[in-house]
């Protein structure tokens, strides 16, 4: 057991210089035992630099560690490991075709006369899934789950190290309200136990529920620092940003029907979902993980083949359509998954935006490199350059170029799966603006978001989805937070008292 309070780690004067980017500014960050540290900041402002310096994953070009007050030098992950400085990527890192329980034990199996105790681990894993309220069976292969779960599954493995340091990149993004719920559960179980807890995340809400202190980075240096006890989301906001938050309610919507759907059934997941929408609309789809937004999603783009059902496009029939022509038709999504399923790491920013034009815009060479940089600016996408490596860039730019490029095919009807995951609340306001823009100009655009703040800021009509059903229909004006978390219920009841609904 550690005494709580005392300073366990420490970044000394750390800087971090990266080709045409000073990421960390001469950064002084420590951390005290049994305690939660916020670390905030805009997209590209540095934090997953410098936590993943804490880990071991890079050397900084200066400054220094410090554990317990005594010099500390990490050579790798594996050194921070074994000192008790455990991470949780922003980038899911399990193993896809490995069972749940071989990614909890990798690399420190349990070992009984020289072979693996299979049996041993897997009663471990159980206890370690169930004391997280997680009903996963350890047999599953981890590529198999769903996003939300994966995040449990590496969250289990950093419990289970141990560790003294426990270090959260952006946790929470792919999780829904009840989940975090229990994600939080386990954070003040950390505590309790005296361990120091680093958590990254822009819900800064929650980042403010769970947080003891808070530190802001902003362009690589450390601008404020404060215990997070009676802080504002506003005070953040604007030491993130130097500046103000941008805001923006609704607009009304208008137009004729665009694109319809009815009776669409997907066996187990989508029971007779119908809508209409109209040019012009933002329809936010609503409800909790599982719901079934993604097999939506996934069906009306062609990636899943529902069993029954109608989907029009401008009155043409797109069922039985290939993906490919249904792009074509003028339907495009970017999907839940970005890193996984849009990134592509070997290409440049500039790269990565046109990617989708190639197929179906014709612009020049120089029209391209024109609209990418608008893009680029438009978004705040902060990059050394158009050329530069879309992997040099941080998690959040990277959703932010996988948005440019679906927004650059204009199609006539958008769908969006989660956009601004990992999204910084700056660039959120102007993600809302682009696709407010958009909508005006004709376009019809679905969302899907877990977020209670984001379907009040963008939607103009909502959607809510539980059990594959749509369960309630609400306009911009009408809703409240308590109906929608209704709603979206499996049950029709309020499962968290409200409280801990996200925003
Ligand atoms: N390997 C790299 N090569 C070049 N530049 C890099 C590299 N890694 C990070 N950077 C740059 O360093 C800066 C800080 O990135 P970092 O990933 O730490 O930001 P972040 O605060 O975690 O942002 P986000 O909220 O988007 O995750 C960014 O400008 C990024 O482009
Ligand atoms: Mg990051």
């Amino acid at each position: 057991m550690m005494a709580h309070g005392a300073t366990v780690l420490a970044a000394r004067g750390i800087s971090m210089q990266f080709p045409g980017t000073l990421a960390l500014d001469r950064v002084d960050f420590s951390v005290r035992a049994g305690s939660v540290h916020a670390l905030v900041g805009e997209n590209g402002a540095g934090k997953s630099t410098l936590v993943r310096i804490l880990a071991g994953i890079e050397r900084p070009t200066s400054g220094h560690l410090e554990l317990d007050g005594a010099p500390l030098h990490l050579a790798s992950s594996r050194d921070a490991t074994a000192r008790g400085i455990a991470m949780i990527h922003q980038e899911l890192n399990l193993l896809p075709n490995l069972s749940v329980t071989d990614n909890l034990f990798l690399g420190r199996e349990r070992v009984r006369f020289g072979v693996v105790d299979r049996a041993r681990e897997e009663q471990e894993a159980r206890h370690l899934l169930d004391r997280l309220e997680q009903r996963v069976d350890p047999r599953t292969l981890a590529g198999d789950l769903p996003l939300g779960q994966q995040q449990a599954i590496e969250i289990a493995r950093a419990v289970a190290q141990d560790a003294r340091v426990v270090i959260m990149d952006e946790p929470t993004s792919a999780l829904s309200a009840a989940e975090v719920a229990v994600l939080f559960r386990v954070i003040r179980e950390l505590k309790a136990r005296g361990v120091a807890v680093i958590y990254i995340s822009h819900h800064l809400e929650e980042l403010l529920e769970i947080s003891d202190s808070v530190t802001v980075l902003r362009d690589g240096r450390v601008v404020a620092e404060a215990p997070a006890h009676g802080l504002g989301i506003g005070w953040i906001v604007e030491k993130m940003t130097g500046g103000a938050a941008i805001t923006g309610g609704a607009q009304p919507a208008a137009g004729n029907t665009l694109f319809s759907v009815r009776g669409l059934c997907l066996r187990g997941e989508l029971q007779d979902v119908s809508f209409d929408l109209r040019a012009g609309e933002i329809v936010g789809f609503y409800g909790l993980l599982g719901a079934g937004r993604t097999p939506l999603f996934e069906s009306l783009i062609g990636l899943r083949t529902p069993e029954r059902g109608e989907i029009r496009l401008e009155n043409r029939s797109l069922a039985g359509l290939p993906l490919g022509q249904r792009i074509a038709a003028g339907l495009a999504l970017l999907p839940e998954s970005r890193q996984r399923d849009a990134i592509v790491p070997a290409l440049s920013v500039r790269e990565n935006v046109l990617l989708a034009s190639r197929r179906g815009l014709c612009l020049s060479p120089a029209d391209e490199r024109r609209r990418a940089g608008e893009l680029v600016r438009d978004l705040h996408i902060r990059t050394a350059g158009l050329e530069s490596p879309v992997t040099s860039l941080s998690g959040g730019n990277q959703q932010k170029v996988v948005l440019a490029r679906y927004l650059l095919t204009s199609p006539k009807v958008l769908l969006l799966d989660e956009p601004t995951c990992g999204v910084d609340i700056g660039a959120r306001g102007e993600i809302y603006q682009i696709l407010r823009q958009l909508a005006a100009r004709g376009m019809a655009i679905v969302f899907a978001s877990s977020e209670l703040q984001e379907m009040l800021a963008l939607a103009t009509r909502i959607l809510v989805m539980a059990s594959g059903r749509i369960t309630a229909e609400f306009t911009a004006g009408e809703v409240t937070e308590e109906a929608l978390v209704a709603a979206a219920s499996p049950l029709g009841l309020n499962p968290n008292g409200g409280s801990s609904a996200r925003v």
